[in-house]
């Protein structure tokens, strides 16, 4: 890069502000102001970067592409190799595991199941710690050395705690982390216990978890990675770059996401709207937000909205009414008081996407059927084929239409569910009308358990034969 284009890039990155999303504030703070709501109205925060001086830099796609064949910490990082868009100088402490660079998978089973002709998975389950959050937290604990913070903390169903432990870890950063007891998958638990974070078990849900977070906020030594970070979004959104230059280009018709406290949704929204501005794609796709039907405040809320209210910004003006007791099997998006989810709102709306809900019986059979195209995901990341299955046959999304899903986790996130799933043993605690807890057993459809088999050959051939 010659001297001139790099200074350029670098000033983006280093003019670049933290503004308040409501409308009517949009205070700006400085970029190393250690704060996560704005001070002036409470509204949440998000970076801008100057994109006009980005406008003048040649071939950024070619240089972002370059870089992934380069043996620099940065540029094997599917994050940093983007760095002209993240809120950082040049020569900033960069804490990487080189997260991000997964696969765009075919998944054609899971296409004929939701009614399409093709789809795509991009499987963000293929990040270091197998979750979509590695690509926020590397941008998180980034800014959190930057301001000298003693300990990183978080609220989480599993996988921000898994993320952060590990990040912290590369940081040489304490790291404690507020999990509802009980209600995490063990495997993700086992990782953040190994990454050698203090791992605090509350009495309570997730909800509760964010609320004891946010009275953490004011500890000056403390830095909050919850995705109420604006910073987790820089390097999250950083996902829709990728995935761009994985289509070489073409935009997507339709990006799904699972919803859970809106992080990810937000994050994609925005790294689309900033590829936009840049003018180095001509639209966006529609950005469609699935949740569990026991857990889905803001699935509920889209669908009151009123034309008026969807046409302008108007909706964020509202206000979400959380679920006192979220359900859900895909303990991942268990979670009834979202933080963010004015960002996924505004991202919904702006691209003309939707928000809706899938039963637990949709996305276990989801869930199967991408196993069956060779692609392991965890509970919360089948949502997305369950919803665009749901989508299709609202006729939401057409058959011919090009469509991607992210995938936020790994299956061996949660080896449980899948086992009970397989085993016809799979149930969930669901409320009647009357608000009385009854157990509704999930059929396995897809189920595949394991037999027993005599010792020999013959029994295995005869075993093959019946399953053709
Ligand atoms: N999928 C998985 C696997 C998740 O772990 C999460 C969130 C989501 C989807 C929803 O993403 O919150 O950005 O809307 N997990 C958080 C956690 C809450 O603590 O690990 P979101």
């Amino acid at each position: 890069m010659s001297d001139a284009i790099a200074k350029t890039a670098q000033k983006a990155g280093a003019t670049a502000v933290q503004r308040c999303i409501v409308p009517a504030c949009a205070a700006a703070f400085g970029i190393r102001e250690q704060i996560y709501v704005c001070s002036r109205c409470g509204g949440p925060l998000e970076i801008e970067i100057p994109l006009e001086l980005l406008k003048s830099v040649p071939d950024l796609r070619e240089r972002w592409r370059t870089r992934a064949a380069s043996h620099e910490a940065r540029d094997r990082s599917g994050v940093w190799r983007f760095r002209e868009l993240l809120p950082f100088d040049n020569d900033a402490p960069v804490v990487t595991l080189f997260e991000g660079n997964t696969p765009l998978y075919d998944a054609p089973r899971s296409a004929k199941y939701a009614g399409l002709t093709a789809l795509r998975l991009k499987h963000q389950g293929c990040n270091p710690t197998a979750s979509f959050k590695d690509t926020g937290m590397t941008a998180a604990v980034t800014q959190a050395k930057l301001l000298g913070a003693r300990t990183v903390v978080c609220a989480s169903t599993g996988n921000t705690a898994a993320s952060l432990a590990a990040y912290a870890a590369r940081a040489e950063l304490q790291c404690a982390i507020l999990l509802p007891q009980g209600q995490i998958s063990p495997a993700k638990l086992a990782q953040s216990m190994d990454y050698g974070a203090v791992v605090c078990e509350i009495a309570g849900n997730f909800d509760d978890c964010m609320r004891l977070i946010s009275e953490l906020a004011d500890v000056p030594s403390i830095y909050i990675a919850n995705s109420i970070n604006p910073f987790r979004i820089e390097g999250q959104k950083t996902v829709a770059f990728e995935l761009l230059e994985h289509c070489a280009w073409c935009v997507p018709d339709h990006v799904v996401v699972p919803g859970g406290n809106m992080g990810n949704s937000s994050a994609l929204g925005k790294g689309f709207e900033e590829m936009l501005r840049l003018g180095l794609i001509d639209r966006t796709p529609k950005i469609s937000i699935i949740q569990a039907e026991g857990s889905a405040p803001l699935a509920h809320l889209f669908a009151r909205l009123k034309p008026s209210e969807i046409a302008a910004d108007a909706a964020l003006l509202d206000e979400i009414t959380p679920v006192a007791h979220p359900r859900t099997l895909a303990t991942a998006i268990k979670i009834g008081a979202p933080v963010s989810w004015k960002k996924a709102l505004r991202a919904v709306l702006r691209t003309n996407g939707n928000i809706i809900t899938v039963t637990e019986q949709e996305i276990a059979d989801a869930k199967a059927i991408i196993g069956r195209d060779g692609i392991g995901c965890e509970p919360a990341s089948a949502t997305t084929v369950a919803g665009i299955r749901r989508l299709t046959a609202a006729g939401k999304i057409h058959a011919g239409e090009s469509v991607v899903a992210v995938l936020t986790g790994h299956v061996l996130k949660d080896p449980d569910y899948v086992s009970h799933y397989h085993r016809g043993t799979l149930s969930f605690e669901s409320v009647t009308a009357e608000g009385t807890a009854k157990s509704v057993q999930i059929t396995g459809a897809f189920r595949n358990a394991p037999e027993k088999v005599a010792a020999n050959k013959e029994a295995i051939l005869k075993n093959l034969e019946s399953r053709r």
